[in-house]
């Protein structure tokens, strides 16, 4: 099969090259799926530098979800069969003809009438939003909600799924052209971070209150803004730092709002939690999708061999939703 492989962690998507490798054996309790399309995480950005909590071994096939069909299944698998269409997270090994996947793992149909490509996108955004804003930050109807990140996958997950929650969201990015789409997927209001006062602004819209909760995947300055941007007893979800590392929290500023910092590990709580976490992927996702919530934008298609292009459009903050490796 043709597979991007990952040989050297240089941390520039310009080592990836695609190969010929073998089709992964199953076992017993394994699904072989027909990649149809895989999409780009941040993480997998950060893989290629070993800036990722998780770091593979070398070589690794990066990829971290995807959507394709079952083409084999082992003797103990129940309930998946040949044919069906899912959507899978894998770690990695998406951007590949074929990937082999435990029917124990957190699979999902894909939602009729969805191409692989928009499945692709689904998994990865919809687990880490509903995670944030279900079971760590318990968002109400009519509470502010402040996005960062919003115009990529995980923050315009976290836009949908408030919304639909009942939210007021503010969303925040840095160009206009993205953040016109970020407010057609529902956002009430968008501030560009490079032109507006974004802590004046949350003020002005809430009267002086502040968000009550703040979806965080950017981290840095943002991360400390929202601080000021925040209202008394206010929960801030720490997502990730795309702005480029960890970032000092100011403890005195968590003392005078009571606040609460929540950190957020969607994936690895599932694991550590299991069957809860599982089951509430498993049952409340494929509603979600099914009404349409949290229906991922796609703004950029290439093929296998274009893999290092599709990565450049996350570091040079092109993406708009996501970006999909079709296969
Ligand atoms: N905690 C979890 O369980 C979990 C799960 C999945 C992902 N994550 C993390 O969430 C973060 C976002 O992932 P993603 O896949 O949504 O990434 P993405 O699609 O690339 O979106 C990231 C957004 O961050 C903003 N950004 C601000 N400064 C940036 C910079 N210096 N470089 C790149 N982007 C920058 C960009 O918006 P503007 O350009 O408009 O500012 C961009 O839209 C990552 O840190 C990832 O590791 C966490």
């Amino acid at each position: 099969m043709r597979a991007v492989v990952c040989d050297r962690l240089d941390g520039d998507p310009s080592v990836l090259r695609v190969a010929e490798m073998p089709v992964p054996e199953i076992g017993d309790g394994d699904l072989l799926i027909k990649v149809g399309a895989a999409s780009v995480n941040f993480p997998d950005v950060l893989m290629l530098s070993a800036s990722y909590q998780h770091k593979p071994e070398l070589p690794y096939i990066p990829g971290m979800e995807g959507a394709g069909t079952v083409v084999a299944v082992g003797a103990a698998v129940t309930p998946w069969k040949v044919g069906d269409r899912l959507i899978f997270g894998v770690k990695p090994g998406a951007f590949a003809e074929y990937v082999k996947v435990p029917a124990a793992g957190h699979l999902m149909r894909v939602p009729d009438g969805w191409s692989d490509a928009e499945a692709a996108s689904f998994r990865v955004g919809a687990v880490t939003a509903f995670h944030s804003l279900v079971h760590r930050a318990a968002l109400k109807a009519r509470e502010v909600l402040l996005v960062h990140g919003a115009s990529g996958g995980v923050g315009m997950a976290a836009v949908q799924l408030g919304k639909h929650l009942g939210a007021r969201v503010i969303a925040t990015g840095s160009d206009d052209r993205r953040l016109a789409v970020v407010r057609e997927q529902g956002a009430d209001f968008v501030v560009n971070l490079r032109t507006d006062d974004m802590v004046s602004v949350v003020k002005g819209l809430t009267d002086g209150r502040g968000a009550d909760v703040v979806f965080d995947p950017v981290g840095g300055e943002v991360l400390e803004k929202s601080m000021r941007a925040s209202a008394y007893g206010a929960r801030l979800l720490v997502v990730g730092f795309t702005s480029g590392g960890p970032t000092k929290i100011m403890s005195n500023h968590v003392l005078i709002k009571g606040l609460s910092i929540l950190g957020v590990r969607a994936g690895e709580t599932a694991r550590r939690e299991g069957t809860g976490y599982f089951r509430d992927y498993a049952t409340e996702l494929p509603k979600l999708a099914a009404q349409g919530v949290m229906r991922p934008h796609i703004s950029h298609r290439f093929p296998l061999e274009r893999v290092a292009d599709a990565m450049r459009v996350l570091i040079d903050r092109q993406v708009i939703g996501k970006v999909v490796i079709e296969i």
